[in-house]
């Protein structure tokens, strides 16, 4: 039987990063994945460039059903200690748009990096190899600790004292996502927060989006919302037209709050009262309608609005000056306060992260341990999911830190 001190499942980045902290700890770390290659989500990452993390972090970057929980593990590990790693390696990067730190060279600069802090620490590394069965016993049979774990694997039985999951979450099935870790989970009776598609695009049904469709590779900038007035979440960021439907960066951040039947709220020209500009135009202006509003906003989108609604699509073929004052308002009201209920997402399949995981109630926010002694959840399979800007790699690399450190 082959021995370790710590078996984790995973080699992705919260998998890779704890082996070579625990590994430098002096423990001795086995990692294994199912995959071929390590790390593919890093890989494919910031457009292949990953963006590894983001230098204005705090709790409040993350959604969670508890969202201090993060707190503890981001403040040990902060995004200064990985810029400082990633230094350290001579890797190149640049910050792109707010605070978020991308590789200038590529993505693998940063596997290599970990590899090798993996390879400092004296780390064994399995893969492709698979576990089939996990067993929990509570007192070791060498004696030398209180309880130890025995891993079936189709490289043979492993026997460890601790056992940490960082199989992420069911996003991209295709590049090796399982939900391995929720299944582990509920073998040792810990609770799940129902695992959804986050960081994701919204879709419409076909009849009620074909107006917009014509749209598709429009980008602008938005205010985005979701949420009762009591509880709303909002964002300033781009968004992109699709054929099905929207996304861009204010979609995905906005998706990870957006409830199921409930409506996003948009104001597609954030930065001009448009009811005034408008209205202002009315008595200067004898350009048509759309031309007019083509001044501040794309003019694809100027048409297709005007376009729509028999009072606009009226009033459109004339100047401005000649337009309804109702009518004016009401296209300024629809460009900037326009409501509508996305049917649903693009699933996992599309998106960058999975929100919900193992319940962090069960979870020390000190080691990331849970209540099944030995055991412990790191980066995307915990209930703990970040904003898009390089927050979830923090998260990945902040848990494992606080693993290694527990283990
Ligand atoms: P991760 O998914 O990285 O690793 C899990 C590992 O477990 C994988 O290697 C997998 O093969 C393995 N595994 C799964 N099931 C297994 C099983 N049954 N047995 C053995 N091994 C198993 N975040 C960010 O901060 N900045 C960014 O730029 C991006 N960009 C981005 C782009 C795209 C397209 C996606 C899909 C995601 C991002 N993300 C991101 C999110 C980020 O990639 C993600 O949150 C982290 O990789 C999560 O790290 P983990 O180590 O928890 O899981």
């Amino acid at each position: 039987m082959h021995s370790f001190d710590v078996v984790i499942v995973g080699a992705g980045a919260a998998g890779l990063f704890c082996a070579g902290v625990a590994g430098q700890l002096g423990l001795k770390v086995l990692v294994l994945d199912h995959s071929e290659k390590v790390a593919e989500k890093i890989r494919i990452s910031g457009g292949g460039r990953s963006n590894f993390t983001n230098m204005d972090v705090s709790a409040a970057n993350f959604i969670s059903e508890n969202p201090r929980f993060a707190k503890s593990a981001l403040s040990r590990y902060t995004p200064a200690d990985f810029v400082a790693l990633v230094k350290k390696h001579g890797i190149a990067f640049h910050e792109k748009h707010k605070g978020q730190l991308f590789c200038d060279r590529s993505a693998e600069d940063l596997i290599a990096m970990l590899l090798a802090e993996c390879a400092a620490g004296g780390v064994e590394r399995w893969q492709p190899c698979s576990v089939k069965n996990i067993r929990f016993s509570a007192s070791s049979p060498h004696g030398n600790c209180a309880s130890s774990y025995e891993i079936d694997s189709d490289r043979g039985t492993i026997h460890c004292a601790a056992l940490v999951i960082a199989t992420g979450g069911l996003s991209i099935p295709k590049i090796g996502a399982t939900d391995f870790g929720y299944r582990v989970a509920k073998q040792f009776n810990l609770p799940l927060i129902t695992p959804r598609p986050a960081l994701v695009p919204l879709t419409f049904d076909e009849t009620s989006w074909a107006p917009f469709a014509e749209l598709s590779g429009l980008s602008l900038p938005v205010d985005i919302a979701t949420g009762s007035k009591k509880s709303s979440m909002s964002f300033r960021e781009d968004l992109l037209f699709t054929h099905r439907g929207l996304s861009g960066p204010g979609v995905l951040q906005i998706s990870s709050y957006w409830a199921e039947g409930t409506p996003i709220r948009l104001n597609l020209a954030p930065t001009v009262d448009l009811a005034q500009h408008l209205s202002q135009a009315k008595s200067s202006s004898r350009k048509r309608v759309a031309n007019e509003l083509a001044g501040l906003v794309p003019s694809r989108l100027a048409d297709t609005w005007v376009n729509q609604g028999p009072t606009w699509g009226h009033d459109w073929q004339r100047p401005v000056n000649e337009a309804s004052d109702k009518a004016l308002n009401a296209l300024a009201e629809r460009l900037s306060r326009w409501e509508l209920t996305p049917t649903g997402t693009e699933g996992y399949r599309k998106a960058e992260v999975t929100a919900g995981g193992v319940d962090t109630k069960v979870l020390s926010s000190q080691t990331l341990e849970s209540q099944q002694p030995g055991l412990f959840f790191i980066g995307e399979v915990t209930d703990v999911t970040g904003w898009l800007g390089g927050y979830n790699f923090q998260w990945a690399w902040a848990s494992g830190f606080a693993c290694a450190h527990g283990l």
